[in-house]
């Protein structure tokens, strides 16, 4: 008989291991039924016993009740913990980012056999019709070829209480990285989900610019393209109002996303072939402007746990394999590299190296987290998604 249901076991009920088991309690997520929870017991919602409350993770894994397993821990251990899901044989949904560093990323991948075994990762943005229609527009011709594109993602704004709430966050030891790898890995994931993967990376990272961090809280990366294209990607999570500004320069011509609007100017004569042609010193191709509709709706981690659930039961392509996870990793790092050895790092980058210099920084890691006194609600949580 064929499988209705996916039993799911959730490991880690911070603020987003309590917003996913609302949502799949809430019956948001159709097929989807949660068994088990598993985080310290402090953790564990009181007197409620709908699910199996484990404590251990490898109890979870052992226990026969779940057929898969979301884990929303700190990022560290979405490498051991997946790699422990997968080796026992169950479907595995992980947080973003997949990793902390490309060689971890390399060995959960490994852990990966293929055939019927579902393995995605948590990047909802490839869900929000505005990144959807961008992709559609780029992969049906539109722009042309993109020679330019700069993304300001300053919008990730947090303050001090948000860094003191909790141990592991913006260190070395605890989260590997800053913006970098906690807020951007979704716009690193769009980034190379709509122009691929750079030649070459070169970072200028700021570490603790805006708070008493010992990461990166502010960045500015330069990515240069094998067919002539080049980038800037810059973020920040110090700067406010800050703004999500996202401009791809093509041939044909150049389509800004600024908050939700969509704007394409278009170009009569794609650019080089008017400069080629044109007898004129000072003429530019004549251009005409509209908003592009976008559908309504925004990003959802549902959509992405229903996609899931919907390729254990049907065997339906994943939004976002978890393989593809490693090149927003790549990319974090390699801005990261390049910003501590003040050189231009070529891809694919040496994922050995990076472990090397990363782990470094561990050892030799002298910041001291000031306490602070700390609460942020779930509501506090939920305006994080814009
Ligand atoms: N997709 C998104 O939009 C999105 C948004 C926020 C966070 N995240 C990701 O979710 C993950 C968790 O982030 P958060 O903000 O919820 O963190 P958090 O600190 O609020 O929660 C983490 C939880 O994991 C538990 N945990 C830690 N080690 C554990 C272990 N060994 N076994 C069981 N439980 C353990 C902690 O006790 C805590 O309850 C991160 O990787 C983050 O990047 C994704």
């Amino acid at each position: 008989m064929q499988q209705e249901i996916v039993r799911i076991g959730l490991v880690g009920l911070g603020n987003m291991g309590k917003a996913h088991r609302a949502n799949i309690r809430a019956g948001k997520v159709k097929g989807l039924k949660l068994t088990a929870i598993c985080d310290r017991k402090e953790a564990m919602p009181e007197h409620e016993e709908d699910e199996a409350q484990v404590e251990d993770f490898t109890d979870m894994i052992r226990s026969g009740l779940i057929d898969a397993v979301l884990i929303a821990t700190p990022h560290y251990f979405h490498t051991s913990m997946g790699i422990e899901a997968l080796e026992a044989g169950l479907h595995v949904m992980v947080e973003k980012p997949l990793s902390v560093h490309k060689a971890d990323c390399e060995r959960l991948i490994a852990a990966h056999k293929g055939g019927g075994q579902v393995f995605g990762a948590m990047f909802q943005l490839r869900t929000d019709p505005v990144y959807k229609q961008i992709k559609s527009l780029i992969k049906g011709g539109e722009l042309g070829e993109i020679r330019r594109v700069l993304w300001d993602c300053t919008d990730w704004f947090r303050t001090e209480t948000y860094y003191a709430s909790g141990g592991w966050r913006a260190t070395w030891k605890g989260e590997g990285g800053g913006v970098l790898l906690n807020q951007c890995p979704h716009n690193l994931d769009l980034f190379q989900w709509l122009f691929g993967m750079p030649d070459e990376v070169t970072g200028f990272c700021h570490f603790g610019r805006y708070h008493d961090i010992e990461v990166e809280d502010d960045v500015t990366a330069y990515l240069r393209y094998g067919n002539g294209m080049h980038a800037t990607f810059i973020t920040s999570t110090g700067e406010a109002p800050g703004r999500n500004l996202l401009q791809i320069s093509g041939e044909r011509g150049m389509l800004t996303l600024e908050g939700r609007t969509l704007r394409f100017q278009r170009n009569r004569t794609p650019m080089s072939q008017f400069s080629q042609e044109s007898g004129a010193g000072f003429a530019k191709p004549d251009c005409w402007s509209v908003e592009v509709p976008i559908e309504a709706g925004s990003s959802s981690h549902n959509d992405v746990l229903q996609n899931f659930t919907g390729a254990i039961l049907r065997g339906e392509p994943l939004i976002a394999p978890a393989a593809e996870g490693i090149r927003s990793i790549e990319l974090a790092n390699a801005i990261l590299l390049s910003s501590w050895h003040g050189r231009t790092i070529p891809l694919p980058m040496d994922s050995a190296e990076y472990e090397r210099e990363l782990q470094r920084r561990i050892d030799t890691s002298n910041h001291v987290k000031k306490p602070r006194e700390v609460k942020i609600s779930g509501d506090d949580f939920s305006k994080s998604f814009k």
